[in-house]
């Protein structure tokens, strides 16, 4: 049976609608991930960090926090005077991430697109690689999630993965990585904080393969 995904390819190889899920290796990730960002992870994720404009202070939510490297990163910007809340619905992610993390760092199983988080609570919401893990349809209330948790003049920052153009490598890639690999969300994204209200939107990129939305809640 195809995977659902591969229901919306479009010309061209790139998915537009691939779905990650939810992941339950975390270890495994964590494996993964390092060696992906060969050596520049806590570079990229610092750079992150800082486009977010966290600040001492600032009370931070991680969406798709998974292990919580972000959230970690993000713990070391707010100082000890601020917060970070980690959320991801993989109960063995947030596992690993608990056992890393600083006693400013606090995470809860949830999806994006319910946020147990207060009405305008947060200075700052951030999201790495996690968009193209919540499910297609779900994805504009992820967004309108993080509009309504962070208080007017907050800030969004969501970065996720850019597939590499030339069709050679993204094909490998996806077939070495899955099909949710083929993916570029960078115009779902944009559509998606547009529509939620948000001001100042921005894009950018973050290495070859991240593309990062920023944007602020009015
Ligand atoms: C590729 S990992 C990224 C983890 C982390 N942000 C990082 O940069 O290392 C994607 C994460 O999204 C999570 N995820 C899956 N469905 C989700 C949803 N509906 N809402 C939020 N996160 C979700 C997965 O469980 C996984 O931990």
């Amino acid at each position: 049976m195809p995977h659902s995904s591969d229901r919306h390819r479009a010309h061209g190889g790139v998915l537009h609608h691939a779905h990650g899920g939810v992941l339950h290796h975390a270890r495994g990730y964590e494996i993964v991930s390092m060696l992906a960002f060969g050596g520049f992870r806590r570079h990229t994720y610092d750079a992150l960090v800082h486009a977010s404009g966290a600040q001492p202070g600032d009370r931070v939510v991680d969406v798709g926090c998974g292990t919580g490297y972000l959230t970690r990163r993000a713990a070391v910007a707010v100082t000890h005077t601020g917060t970070v809340t980690g959320v991801d619905p993989s109960p063995q992610m947030l596992a690993l991430a608990r056992r890393h993390a600083p006693p400013t760092c606090t995470f809860t199983e949830a999806g994006g697109e319910r946020l147990p988080v207060d009405d305008g609570t947060a200075d700052r919401v951030v999201s790495c690689l996690a968009f193209h893990h919540i499910p297609p349809e779900l994805r504009a209330d992820a967004v309108r999630e993080m509009h309504r948790v962070l208080r007017p003049g907050g800030r969004l920052l969501v970065a996720d993965f850019r597939p590499p153009r030339a069709w050679p490598a993204r094909h490998l890639l996806g077939a070495v990585a899955g099909p949710a690999m083929r993916y570029d969300g960078s115009d779902e994204v944009l559509a998606a904080v547009e529509a939620a209200g948000f001001h100042d939107v921005t894009t950018g990129r973050q290495r070859p393969l991240l593309f990062v939305v920023t944007a602020t809640r009015p």
